[in-house]
């Protein structure tokens, strides 16, 4: 299984009328944060497959409007076009998802407070919105097996792919213990932009790969 997953950056190799042939063979579409809504909606309808994604700390114009459309969605209205067929995109933040072809996959957007804007939050705040997410993944591992396949996030975790000494791209400490506890397979995010080949974007922690997805990066999962 091939899995497009993009970032942060407007992407030329993606954003291109040559995507749908050079990203023929991937299976769906995962977006870590930062990229505007438009630019989804392009891949979605290009390479006509499903799209799925967080927000990160900027391109925010349409986070409501997602957030309404789940909120209202989880409360019974029938609002179900609010949350898709939007941009031919599909909001995880804050959620876990079974795809057709069987993957657990998670979201958690937003990174780091570091002047109280918007999708930012503490270490504390983290922690709670992941707590949020044990019962899904108690019932993943009932029902399937396992906990989690993919952690789709916007933030690296604090020590892994981020620069803790710069207080906009420090990442989460409680991703650390949500590894540790549920073992995904891989976590992918964005945030940190990497400007050469020499900059880190694969890491591992305990069982989970790391990946910073920035621009674009197909990763293959084998045996899916
Ligand atoms: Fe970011």
């Amino acid at each position: 299984m091939k899995i497009l997953c993009i970032a942060d950056h407007i992407d030329p190799l993606v954003h291109s009328v040559n995507a749908k042939d050079r990203f023929k063979d991937v299976d769906f579409v995962l977006s870590a944060g930062d990229l505007p809504m438009d630019y989804l909606g392009f891949v979605a309808s290009t390479l006509n497959k499903s799209v799925f994604f967080v927000f990160g700390n900027h391109n925010l114009k349409h986070v409501e409007l997602f957030r309404r459309g789940f909120s209202a969605l989880r409360s019974g209205m029938d609002a179900a076009h609010l949350t898709r067929n939007r941009f031919g995109s599909t909001y995880i933040g804050g959620r876990c998802i079974k795809t057709r072809s069987g993957l657990l996959i998670a979201g958690m957007g937003g990174s780091i407070n570091y002047n109280n804007g918007e999708n930012q939050f503490s270490d504390a705040q983290m922690a709670w919105k992941l707590l949020r997410l044990i019962p899904r993944l108690l019932l993943n591992k009932l029902f399937y097996g396992r906990f989690l396949d993919i952690f789709l996030t916007h933030s690296p975790p604090y020590g892994i792919n981020d620069l803790p000494e710069d207080p906009c791209h420090r990442g989460f400490k409680p991703f650390l213990w949500f590894m540790r506890l549920f073992s995904p397979r891989y976590l992918l995010h964005g945030h940190v932009h990497l400007y050469n080949s020499n900059d880190t974007r694969v890491s591992r922690y305990e069982h989970t790969q790391i990946v910073n997805v920035y621009d674009h990066y197909v990763l293959t999962i084998e045996g899916v």
